[in-house]
């Protein structure tokens, strides 16, 4: 994470490396998944809210068509390529992600010119917050306003999946890009995958006493490998031998048939979906009936899911919940792709500083590297900062 660039620190710096001010800056947000993990790609449902956390870009289009990419963190230096031949092969770290929206956007027609970009970010990179996200979606933002792309969001939201599937190279759905072009202050975006409708739920947790603490256990994760597809294969294995088009099909009813039909690991996976779509639609219920505090057993239970039939927590997530409800969180989960990343712990204000302060001290018994933990709030999605 760097410190935070404001739009006008961010210009300045983009005249110092370029010789010119930008075009304009744009940002787009990181997020956390509040409940609904692996759902999007069964065409189910989630409910994620972008943070506060952002991936800013100052950006000039040039009139020839050279790309030039500098970001204010890593020593990267200056990442130089031609609109005109964009390969995955040619990005180095950060930049696949602008790229690759280049990349999308092309392959919708769009004619992308040449340009000169400056990034900077604060979303915490592998803490499963979607950094890379924050950086695609201000890049799709950006860009859909300089070369008139015209694109509306649920376009945006698919532009930035082929960047990520097919260029990125991770098999990842259509969540954490709604969260962060569509993010509103206090509200999560409850998102039906299978037709992208969307609507806001109120989610103030501090008008409710409350901090949503994530609890970053800085195992890193990368869903370009292993599990993340693993599962994905899976779910994809239990829709074909139980004869529907995706997971979203089935309900909590069909779980008994499907245990017949399925293999005992294969069932296992089903059944997170199948619960786990419940559970987001109980959420949302529950916040609009009740509020923030009604929803901690919710949580708890949809980690239970991931740990037990879904098999994507690890030890240190594991901890961190555990940890964090002893010391008296509402609810505590993973969120995001699982494997490592964050936690989340739905908390009261009052025992915030002993949460933070369990959590601090089951890991250093433990052996394993202190975590940051802050808290966030539901934030505004992607727009034009200057
Ligand atoms: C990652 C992916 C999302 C989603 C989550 C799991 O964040 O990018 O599309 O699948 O994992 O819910």
């Amino acid at each position: 994470m760097t410190a935070r660039f404001g739009p006008g620190e961010l210009s300045a710096s983009f005249r110092s490396v370029f010789g010119t001010d930008p075009d304009g800056v744009w940002q787009a947000p990181g997020r956390v998944n509040l409940i609904g993990e692996h759902t999007d790609y069964n065409e189910g449902f989630v409910l994620p809210f972008a943070i506060d956390r952002t991936a800013r870009v100052a950006v000039r289009l040039r009139p020839d068509s050279t790309i030039r990419l500098m970001s204010t963190f890593g020593n990267q230096g200056l990442t130089t390529a031609d609109a005109g031949s964009l390969s995955r092969a040619a990005a180095r770290g950060w930049t696949k992600y602008p790229l690759g929206v280049l990349w999308a956007l092309q392959q919708r027609g769009l004619a992308v010119p040449g340009l000169d970009l400056l990034l900077a970010s604060d979303v915490p990179r592998g803490a499963g917050l979607s950094s890379s996200h924050a950086i695609e979606c201000a890049v799709v933002t950006a860009m859909n306003e300089l070369a008139g792309g015209g694109l509306g969001v649920e376009d945006m939201v698919l532009v930035t999946q082929r960047a990520e599937n097919d260029f990125v190279g991770a098999p990842t759905g259509i969540m954490d890009q709604s969260a962060s072009l569509r993010g509103s202050s206090d509200h999560a975006v409850f998102l039906d995958c299978r037709d992208q409708s969307v609507e806001l739920v109120p989610f103030d947790a501090e008008q409710a006493g409350l901090e949503l603490l994530v609890i970053d256990t800085k195992v890193s994760h990368s869903h370009a490998t292993g599990g993340y597809a693993a599962r994905r294969v899976s779910c994809e294995l239990g829709a074909e031998v139980l004869g529907v088009a995706s997971l979203r099909s089935l309900s909590l009813g069909d779980l008994d048939e499907a245990l017949g039909l399925l293999d005992e690991e294969t069932f296992r996976r089903v059944r997170h979906v199948v619960t786990e779509n419940d559970r987001v639609l109980q959420t949302v219920e529950a916040l609009r009936s009740a509020g923030p505090r009604a929803i901690g057993p919710l949580l708890d239970a949809s980690h239970g899911s991931m740990r037990d039939d879904f098999e994507i927590s690890c030890p240190e997530l594991d901890l961190a919940v555990e940890a964090a409800r002893s010391a008296g969180a509402l609810g505590a989960r993973m969120t995001g792709g699982g494997f490592g990343g964050s936690a989340i712990a739905l908390t009261p204000q009052g025992a915030a500083r002993g949460v933070r302060d369990a959590v601090g001290r089951s890991f250093a018994a433990a052996g394993y590297a202190a975590p940051d933990i802050f808290s966030v709030r539901p934030a505004a999605g992607a727009m034009r900062v200057a």
